[in-house]
């Protein structure tokens, strides 16, 4: 985490993305302004704005920007679909190298499926299923008769996001962290998982409690009584379907945020996509985005900006006051960001 002092400027890239993007981001940006954060934004076009400008959604721009900020806050970005175009997001992830992809979730609403949800998946981010070594095989006058792909996971992979889910878990006050893997039958591909994961824990058995799960019992566990996850520790793939699982559990991806982290860089993001079906309606949701940007004030250890912001926004949530449509409510997306400015401690 950086120390940085409260009253310095941090430049931070800003994307305000595609579809929804730019509506959600005005929203958040003006809440961080209302609790004077100390970002200085460099803003850069990424995603289809890009693309049609210049025919890459991840122009060199983006990358130099983030380069030297190495922190950004990023609206969704709408992958063009075809045209052998890789995501955008897991581009950005390998450039920057950032290998936690860290995703809270909390009950807010109060006739939610569940009213005590509080955890946070902790996912490895750029290994697995994830790495994009996938062929087809052709047979006779077939040219797709066989599909193959690889994936792998390092040792040092697994020791890296172990010691960052471990380390985040005893900072945030966290009791206890389960290590989901699939080692019954992906024995050397998530054993290894398991094993290292348990190797590092060792360091941290008297600060946490920690235990394992398969991820098959994982996600029924998580239905049935999900308040017994603390924190979740787990490879690409799994953590890329169970964090969308826990999302549905709190009230959806309208409340998800994500933060992808690597030891020089880090990018903050709403989980959900540019939703272009409600695009330049107003009526967008902002709230996975604005929990994004308290993820970014903790990270920039500033913490009491990020707590007021949260604060606010789980008493509208509780008491059901100026919420988008999507939560029941009918208000817009500036208006959202009306309610919580104004209702700020
Ligand atoms: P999506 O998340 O954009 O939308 C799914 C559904 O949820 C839609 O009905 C949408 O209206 C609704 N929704 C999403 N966010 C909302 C919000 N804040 N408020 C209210 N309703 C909301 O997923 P979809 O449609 O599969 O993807 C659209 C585009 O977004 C694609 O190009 C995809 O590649 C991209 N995408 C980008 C992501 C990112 O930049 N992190 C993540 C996921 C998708």
């Amino acid at each position: 985490m950086t120390q940085i002092a409260s009253e310095k400027r941090i430049p931070a890239t800003l994307i305000r993305g595609d579809g929804i993007g730019p509506e959600i981001v005005e929203a958040t940006v003006r809440v961080l302004d209302a609790v004077d954060a100390p970002f200085e934004w460099d803003d850069q076009e990424g995603g289809m704005a890009a693309m049609d400008k210049g025919g890459d959604p991840i122009p060199d721009a983006l990358l130099e920007s983030i380069s030297k900020t190495k922190l950004a806050l990023k609206g969704p970005l709408t992958t063009p679909i075809g045209g052998g175009f890789r995501s955008v997001n897991v581009r950005l992830r390998e450039a920057f190298k950032l290998f936690a992809n860290v995703r809270p979730a909390k009950s807010l609403l109060p006739d939610g499926r569940y009213n005590d949800v509080n955890t946070v998946l902790i996912r490895e981010n750029l290994e697995g299923m994830y790495v994009g070594a996938e062929h087809f095989v052709p047979v006779d006058d077939d040219p797709h008769a066989v599909a193959e792909s690889s994936s792998y996971i390092t040792r040092v992979g697994c020791r890296r996001i172990a010691e960052f889910a471990f380390d985040y878990a005893v900072k945030n006050g966290r009791k206890k962290v389960t290590i989901v893997h699939k080692a019954n039958i992906l024995k050397a591909l998530t054993g290894l998982f398991l094993e290292t994961c348990m190797e590092v824990g060792e360091k941290f058995k008297g600060q946490l409690e920690i235990d394992d799960k398969i991820v098959d019992n994982t996600a029924m566990q998580l239905v049935i009584n999900p308040a017994q996850f603390d924190v979740i520790l787990t490879t690409n793939m799994f953590g890329d379907i169970l964090s969308d699982e826990i999302a549905g559990l709190v009230g959806g991806l309208g409340l998800a945020p994500g933060g992808n982290i690597g030891h020089d860089a880090a990018i903050f993001e709403a989980v959900h996509g540019s939703a272009p079906d409600i695009a330049g309606q107003g009526i967008a949701n902002p709230s996975a985005l604005i929990l994004a940007a308290a993820m970014m004030l903790d990270h920039v250890n500033e913490q009491d900006k990020a707590n007021r912001i949260r604060r606010t926004l789980e008493k509208m949530m509780s008491e059901k006051k100026g919420l988008t449509g999507d939560l029941g409510g009918t208000a817009k997306t500036q208006e959202f960001a009306d309610t919580i400015i104004a209702n700020l401690d």
